[in-house]
């Protein structure tokens, strides 16, 4: 008997771990033959955790499991309470394009083999027969852009370290994944981590870079143990090192712990933790594509950026780009959180509405009330009301309604919300996650917590002031914390200003 049961960290949290003791624990009384693999989630989070029973060679689903559930997994499996048939064949698997996220949830995390038959180094192959100028116009005929939050063109950062002269270069993964409701780097890491080494090092092939470091938050506990696991096995089978796949070309790599910091995600901050410095945002110029770690050009990609590359040199660029809407080429992977029937992870080619990830794929809200606002992108991603939800997810489709999209983070609220608090704590997050270079993040945070109590209190003139201190936050920041914190502030004035109203404050 083969079960599939995840080691993913949110399905553990759900009871993963204490299932497959009871599992291993029945099939010992039974007397029964059993193969427990440990993968990573299929996404859908509401059905964690999920056991897979593979029967004629096809995966069976059943969850969300309990340990009472275990002793009908050996039974007549048709029967059983939980039973949701083929995985593949249920509709949240169906509408998907998994691309990034094809063996997530599929394969054994730290089984190369397992990797390889399922398409894995097929793309490193392909990129070790290819120069590094053709490696990198690859990258940018897919349209990939930098999933981390900017959507910047891969292929143009790629060319800019590609042309800069130096005796090192570096490929930096940004790993510290610390927007709310977000949880897709932490899914590839912990369900397929040779997908990102992969495209780590055609990364390194494609700009001349030899060395290699993942920045991993230290919240991240499991995704840390099994990336340092793959990085090993990676090392001793040839695929990391001084000769790649035999190919005598060298890339190697380490992972990196950081301590806790948000705004370590923005890449200057990053780099100055990386290098064992106190984890402040550097002015740029100059760009870390040219003065980057220890002053050397560094690529500096998110997770999904890096981990989307070897399915882009699998299946060609042109295959890649054939997804998506406008300039947001191939696929997102949207990340659906908060109060939502359906929450977990969903790839996609852009251009589905807001509206369909809301009411359709995420099932509205799980308290049945209606929806009041998403806020797409995490803690500085605007609140986006009904009346906007006709947006197709794309950079400049969102972009132009006020939002953007980030790292692709949607976290659903219903009518009980109330968006001043909501804009209070954009502030205090703000203030708490400044990293203190620049007046308008380290002073107009706090001040935009006072002026939002004031507003609260009935201080109708404090509004304009709210607005005018957010005008300044925007234009003066100097990275995306301060300057985009008004975001959720000012999407939340302008979209529900009854919550705002002073008298109506003043009266609660
Ligand atoms: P940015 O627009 O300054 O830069 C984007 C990227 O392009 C950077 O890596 C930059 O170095 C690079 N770049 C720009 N011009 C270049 C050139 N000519 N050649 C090579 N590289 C070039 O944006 P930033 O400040 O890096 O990121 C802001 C975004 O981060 C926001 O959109 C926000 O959504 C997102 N974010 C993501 C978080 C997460 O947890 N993933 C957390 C916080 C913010
Ligand atoms: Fe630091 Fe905030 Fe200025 Fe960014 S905006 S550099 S986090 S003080």
């Amino acid at each position: 008997m083969k079960i599939y049961l995840p080691m993913d960290s949110a399905a553990k949290a759900l009871g993963a771990d204490e299932l497959a003791l009871a599992i291993t624990a029945h099939a010992a009384t039974q007397g029964t033959d059993l193969t427990l693999i440990r993968n990573g989630s299929r996404g859908m989070i509401w059905l964690e955790p999920l056991a897979e029973v593979v029967i004629d060679g096809v995966r069976h689903g059943f969850g969300p499991m309990e340990p009472a559930d275990v002793p009908a997994l050996f039974g007549d499996l048709s029967k059983h309470p939980k039973a949701l048939g083929p995985v593949d064949a249920l509709p949240w698997m169906q509408r998907q394009t998994r691309l990034t996220f094809a063996r997530v949830g599929v394969i054994d995390p730290l089984d190369l083999d397992d990797y390889r038959a399922h398409g894995g180094l097929a793309g490193l192959h392909r990129a070790i027969t290819m120069t590094d100028a053709k490696i990198v116009a690859e990258v940018t005929a897919s349209g990939l852009r930098g999933r981390g939050g900017a959507g910047f063109p891969t292929g143009i950062k790629w060319n800019t370290v590609l042309g800069a002269k130096a005796p090192q270069k570096y490929i930096v993964c940004n790993a510290d994944e610390g927007d709310s409701g977000t949880f897709a780097d932490r899914m590839v890491m912990e369900g397929d981590p040779f997908t990102l080494i992969e495209g780590m090092i055609i990364a390194g092939l494609g700009v001349g870079a030899t060395k290699g470091y993942v920045y991993l938050r230290s919240e991240y506990p499991d995704a840390i143990a099994v990336m340092q696991a793959a990085v090993k096995i990676a090392q001793n089978a040839g695929v990391l090192g001084a000769n790649i796949l035999n190919s005598g070309r060298t890339f190697d790599m380490e992972i990196r712990v950081g301590a806790g910091a948000y705004v370590c995600g923005e890449e200057t901050s990053l780099l100055n933790s990386l290098e064992g410095k106190r984890g402040v945002v550097r002015a740029k110029p100059p760009l870390p594509a040219l003065e980057g770690f220890l002053g050397r050009p560094t690529v500096v990609n998110n997770v999904i950026s890096l981990a989307t590359v070897p399915v882009i040199f699998e299946r060609g660029a042109q295959a890649y780009a054939d997804f998506g809407l406008g300039r947001s080429r191939g696929t997102v992977t949207l990340q659906i959180a908060g109060n939502v029937k359906h929450g977990g992870l969903f790839e996609t080619a852009f251009g589905l509405t807001l509206g369909e990830v809301v009411d359709d794929i995420a099932g509205g809200t799980l308290s049945g009330r209606p929806v009041k606002a998403v806020q797409v992108g995490g803690p500085l991603g605007a609140y986006m009301p009904r009346a906007k939800f006709d947006t197709p997810v794309g950079y400049e489709e969102f972009d132009k309604q006020g939002g953007l999209i980030g790292h692709a983070g949607f976290v659903i609220h219903d009518d009980s919300a109330d968006m001043l608090q909501m804009a209070r704590f954009a502030m205090e997050f703000c203030a708490v996650e400044s990293c203190g270079k620049c007046t308008p993040c380290r002073i107009g945070a706090v001040r935009g917590v006072e002026t939002i109590d004031l507003i609260a209190q009935g201080d109708a003139g404090a509004i304009d002031l709210l607005t005018d201190l957010c005008a300044t936050m925007k234009d003066g920041s100097l990275c995306a914390l301060g300057g985009f914190t008004p975001y959720p502030v000012l999407s939340a004035l302008t979209h529900f200003p009854d919550d705002f109203a002073p008298q109506q404050k003043a009266a609660e």
